[in-house]
């Protein structure tokens, strides 16, 4: 009988446990597998006593629409670069063998990837990779899930910002996640109605903010909601500083003292809660996916969504360059055609 391993490793997203859920019914259900799931990412796999249980349909009921992840996570479980100290990538091998797990599947981002990727290179554990960021700025697949939940919380948050700031000529800056990338901020603006989308790619320049804000004055909207991408910078500064969404408030004001400004930061919000129905879906499929790579023996795979399809590419792919906004894309273009000032 097959034994496999699942864990979450990395920030969490909507649709992880759906994922979890998708390879208990298949793989159990169908497959006949032996599923152990690994708690709080690789950390189950090194600690002492090790933690992981056994997953079966009867204790993996209600995870399709549950946020987060049943089986814990955590982004400072690196065995190559451990806690203590140590690199303990030896016996993440041996502690697998103990348990007698022949693979794992691994939901991650790209540092869960990396470290996916590094235990089969250089240990031999055989490794299936289901990507996962609500980022959405991994190369390998056109898509992850929590991503379009993550959208959704944005155009929601934005949707209830819009009446208070029309009702009491305010701007509203609202700072939104995306670690290096600007897709939450780009789909949720737009989603959501901004009148300016600020993103690490294209990076700000007050003159035309406050040119933005000037002219829908004189339109007759003297409200405005302005989304800022958490790494989004001013024009001529290397990289984000942090503090996105306080440095443009201060710009504004400095700008145009008259404008009523409050700032909003969705941080978490973001992350949590329920997939939307769209996640659960994508999360359903790479389940599957993952399942069937395991199944056909494409170890060293991981689950991507090309062109509508789910299929396996090799892991190494998710480790190459993270994807960003294109500043000449059909989304940016779309943007600016329906008036949303987007920066430089
Ligand atoms: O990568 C996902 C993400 O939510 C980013 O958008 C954000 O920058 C980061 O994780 C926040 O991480 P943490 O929860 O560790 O603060």
């Amino acid at each position: 009988m097959r034994h496999v391993g699942i864990l979450t490793g990395g920030g969490d997203a909507p649709g992880l446990n759906a994922v979890i859920r998708a390879v208990v019914k298949y793989g159990v259900g169908q497959k006949g597998w032996l599923l152990s799931g690994v708690e709080d990412a690789f950390d189950g796999l090194v600690s002492d006593p090790l933690r992981v249980r056994r997953l079966v349909p009867r204790n993996c009921g209600g995870l399709l629409q549950r946020g987060g992840t049943v089986l814990g996570t955590t982004n400072r479980g690196d065995p190559f670069r451990w806690k203590d100290g140590h690199d303990h990538g030896r016996d993440v091998r041996r502690n697998l063998e103990r348990l007698g797990i022949d693979g794992l599947i691994v939901v991650g981002g790209d540092g869960t990837m990396r470290i996916a990727d590094r235990l089969m290179r250089e240990h031999g554990v055989p490794v299936v990779g289901v990507p996962k960021t609500i980022d959405n700025d991994l190369g390998a697949t056109d898509l992850t899930f929590g991503f379009q939940s993550a959208v959704d919380c944005v155009a929601d948050a934005l949707d209830r910002l819009h009446t208070t700031a029309e009702s009491h000529d305010r701007c509203i800056v609202v700072e939104v996640m995306g670690r290096d990338a600007g897709f939450i901020a780009l789909h949720g603006g737009i989603a959501g109605g901004a009148d300016i989308i600020l993103l690490p790619e294209l990076p700000w320049d007050i003159a035309r903010i406050a040119h933005k804000l000037d002219q829908r004055k004189r339109l007759g909207r003297p409200f405005s909601l302005v989304v800022v991408a958490e790494s989004a910078r001013p024009i001529g500064t290397a990289e984000a500083q942090g503090r996105a969404a306080e440095l443009v408030v201060e710009a504004i004001k400095g700008a145009m003292p008259e404008i009523d400004v409050r700032t909003t930061v969705l941080g978490h919000l973001q992350r949590g809660g329920s997939p939307d129905a769209f996640d659960r879906v994508l999360a359903t499929r790479f389940g599957v996916c993952a399942v069937d790579l395991v199944e056909a023996g494409r170890w060293g795979e991981l689950v991507a969504l090309r062109d509508s399809r789910v299929v396996g590419v090799p892991l190494a792919e998710a480790v190459r360059a993270n994807r960003t906004v294109d500043p000449a894309g059909e989304l940016v273009r779309v943007a600016r055609a329906v008036g949303v000032e987007l920066g430089a």
